[in-house]
């Protein structure tokens, strides 16, 4: 009876260590503990985080999974860490991975005893979709209070306007003269200019019904309108998913693919490239638009959608602002990728009605 006691009491020491080493394991969080910078333990999610195996994460020094520029500062962090008993503020970091890709994360460092040495457990948590998130919506909030902004001057500026092409055809009516005409028709392009600026900032300003859409049809149908333009340029249509459907407005979205599509030709200026994917995943209907055209340099691409940002020559600089504005409106997202040199993508998600 007496040593059966100390026994169970190793026994449940035993499984009690099992079980919070299996809670580290297979935490959510990606946990890494190192030992004078080197990488002593690494669990089963830190491993996929970082995309590679335990085996050859371990032993490898943890500033190498940072960016150069910011060694020194984790080091410091790792330093005070040590020798301090708080936990160090959370702080937001760009890693490296396995594969080379970089994701931001937000980590913390605590120290920790393992085995019998002192060691760092930092833990990874990985942002990069609430940075995203965020991104977008102060994107949206910017692109809002320009529309407001445009919309409310063309609102003003148009009203003058049409009351002088009023006075001008009544004008023309009692003297003729040949400038009243030229008069006549450069206000009706400054006209057409201003309605096109209300259409693309206020789309909800136009009460078209919401109508069952088959993109899979409409991308076929909308790249015919283009056969004149495609002697040098090569189109591939990949759309699968014919049967997903989305809810919206027919004509909006008509004209932004057609942007879309215009855009990227007008991209390319000798031979070249255009595909187009359709396909549905969780519930998301994913369009993408790429070429292999100009490019948009690095700095201009959180200009693109902005009303009048236009690089060409005769472009309004609202063809894009039409797309933005019309995906939002549907409750969609659209991101752009871009090399200068090398091509564009557009990425779009709808949600999808089936
Ligand atoms: N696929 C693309 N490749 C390279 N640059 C692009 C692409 N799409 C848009 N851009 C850039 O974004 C700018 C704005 O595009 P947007 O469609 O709003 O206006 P635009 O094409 O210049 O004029 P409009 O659409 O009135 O003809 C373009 O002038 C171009 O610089
Ligand atoms: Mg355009």
């Amino acid at each position: 009876m007496t040593d059966v006691l100390p026994n169970q009491t190793n026994r449940a020491i035993v499984e009690k260590e099992e079980m919070y080493r299996n809670i580290v394991e297979y935490s959510v969080e990606a946990i890494v503990i190192h030992v004078d910078y080197e990488i002593v333990y690494i669990n089963e999610s830190g491993a996929a985080f970082f995309r590679a195996s335990k085996e050859l994460l371990i032993g490898r020094d943890v500033l190498s999974v940072f960016q150069p520029a910011s060694h020194e500062m984790i080091k410091k962090r790792i330093q005070k860490g040590m020798t301090g008993n708080e936990l160090a503020p959370l702080i937001e970091e760009k890693v490296i991975r396995a594969d080379g890709t970089t994701v931001e994360v937000e980590l913390y460092c605590r120290p920790v005893i393992f085995g019998d040495r002192k060691a760092m457990q930092t833990v990874f948590r990985d942002i990069s979709i609430r940075k995203e998130t965020e991104k977008i919506l102060r994107d949206r909030e910017k692109l809002a209070s320009i529309g407001q902004i445009t919309a409310g001057i063309a609102h003003e500026v148009k009203n003058p306007l049409t009351a002088v092409k009023g006075f001008l055809q009544l004008l023309k009516e009692s003297h003729s003269h040949p400038y009243l005409q030229t008069m006549e028709n450069e206000l009706d392009k400054a006209l057409m200019t201003l309605q096109n600026l209300l259409q693309v900032s206020k789309p909800d300003l136009q009460d078209e019904p919401l109508v069952p859409i088959y993109f899979y049809k409409e991308l076929e149908s909308l790249m015919l309108l283009f056969q004149d333009k495609l002697y040098n340029v090569e189109v591939e249509m990949d759309l699968r998913d014919p049967e997903k459907w989305i809810l919206g407005k027919k004509n909006l979205y008509l004209k932004a693919f057609f942007n879309l599509i215009k855009n990227a030709l007008e991209a390319i200026s000798e031979k070249g490239k255009i595909k187009i994917i359709h396909y549905c995943e969780n519930q998301w209907i994913h369009i993408q638009v790429t070429d292999t055209g100009v490019g948009v340099p690095k700095e201009k691409l959180n200009m693109l959608g902005t009303p009048f940002f236009s690089s060409k020559a005769d472009g309004t600089g609202l063809g894009l602002t039409q797309v933005y504005t019309t995906i939002h409106e549907h409750g969609g997202h659209i991101s752009v990728d871009s090399k200068l040199g090398e091509g564009t993508t557009f990425y779009i998600r709808l949600p999808v009605n089936r």
